[in-house]
């Protein structure tokens, strides 16, 4: 099986083409990325040299390499995760998250499209999407698979496009495709603009740890490595035209996650307990900030037997030693284009 991984070279996506390369080495992995300031190849060092993965820098917004590439290699399988993927840049810069989110989704549609025909030979087209598709919740309940769509940033406003889109393409070419929707990932290799990896690499550096807002919006985390787990099981066992939400069972408040965090890493870095939390700064709040997500996981447990692997307090202190045993990875992605960026940010 020949499978395109798109966004491989970002946080989730080279988890799962490490587990693919190393779970499936009958399957032909192509890994087609952009390399935006999100992509990096250092994320795939382990795996680079394996005869059966294949690199391909390109830009899914390019409809002409798009086609061609899907011509050239005749993919029979499509996991499509490259995006755009941070709320705050999305409020900076809603545009290129349209292109990329929405145009390029539907160039890899048409692609495969064109290439299938309409007898389809056990081909897959998945998409990862996001929980921030459904909006916020309130103090209660949870999203299903049958919430309504409500999203309220660019970044969730352009994935719920592109979700649509994808189910749109099955309802009315009959496409096969597959849907997930998942809720907050953390774990190794993740852009330190996002809220765990940036205040780890804060903590370590003694800089001020931003809390937007008052700090109660509550998030639900996944450990990567279970979110590729289920991209797994669905990518195998799921139903063609059926959508999945995946979530951890584990919302925290913002300021709570913080202060855990300090904790694991005062420990970690020797510090009296207590050291780092003396370095949290409420800052002022995020434009339009969604204040709760939830998943019910309910269906891909029954259906397709995926649940967790690991607690919270495990996947975090796993995440902690990963930052701190890479240190030439951090400083990589943290110099030049991020302090600008973190500049803009947090002035
Ligand atoms: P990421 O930002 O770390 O990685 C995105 C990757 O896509 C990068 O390697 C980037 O270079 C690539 N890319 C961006 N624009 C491209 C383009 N035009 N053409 C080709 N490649 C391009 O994102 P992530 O956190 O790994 O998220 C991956 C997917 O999972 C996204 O679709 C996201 O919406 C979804 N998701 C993320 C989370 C989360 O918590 N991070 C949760 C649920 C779903
Ligand atoms: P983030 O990791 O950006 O994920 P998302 O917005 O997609 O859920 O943010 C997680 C939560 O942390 C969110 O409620 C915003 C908050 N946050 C901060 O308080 N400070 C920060 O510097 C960042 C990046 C996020």
């Amino acid at each position: 099986m020949k499978i395109l991984i798109t966004g491989g070279a970002g946080f989730i996506g080279s988890h799962v083409v490490r587990l693919f390369l190393n779970k499936y080495p009958d399957y032909t992995i192509y890994n087609l990325d952009k390399l935006t300031y999100a992509g990096n190849l250092e994320n795939l060092t382990d795996i680079e040299q394996s005869s059966n993965y294949h690199f391909i820098k390109g830009d899914i917004t390019n409809e002409d390499f798009i086609t061609s590439l899907f011509k050239k290699e005749q993919f029979d399988a499509v996991i499509h995760l490259a995006a755009e993927s941070h709320v705050d840049r999305s409020i900076t810069n809603p545009l290129e998250f349209i292109m990329t989110n929405i145009v390029g989704t539907v160039n890899l549609l048409n692609a495969a499209r064109s290439i299938w025909g309409d007898n389809y030979d056990n081909n897959i087209f998945y998409h990862v999407s996001t929980d921030e598709v459904y909006g916020s919740l309130g103090d209660t309940g949870y999203f299903l698979e049958t919430t309504n769509y409500d999203p309220r940033s660019p970044y969730s406003a352009s994935k719920a496009s592109s979700d649509h889109l994808v189910r749109a393409y099955y309802h009315t070419y009959g496409l096969p495709v597959k849907l997930s929707n998942c809720s907050n990932n953390y774990g190794s290799h993740q852009f330190p603009e996002k809220l765990i990896p940036l205040m780890i690499n804060n903590i370590k550096n003694n800089k001020p740890l931003p809390i937007y807002g008052k700090g109660d919006n509550i998030r639900d985390w996944l450990w990567v490595n279970d979110h590729a787990r289920a991209i797994d099981d669905v990518f195998h066992k799921g139903i063609i035209g059926e959508t999945y939400n995946i979530g951890g069972h584990n919302e925290w408040k913002n300021i709570d996650l913080v202060y855990q965090l300090c904790t694991v890493m005062d420990k970690k870095l020797n510090r009296e307990k207590g050291t780092s939390e003396k370095l949290i700064t409420f800052v002022k709040d995020r434009a339009g900030h969604d204040m709760r997500y939830a998943i019910d996981a309910t269906k891909i447990k029954n259906e397709l037997g995926w649940e967790p692997s690991i607690t919270f307090e495990e996947g975090l202190e796993k995440t902690v030693d990963w930052y701190l045993e890479n240190e030439k990875w951090l400083n990589n992605v943290t110099s030049g284009a991020y302090k600008e960026y973190y500049q803009a940010q947090y002035n």
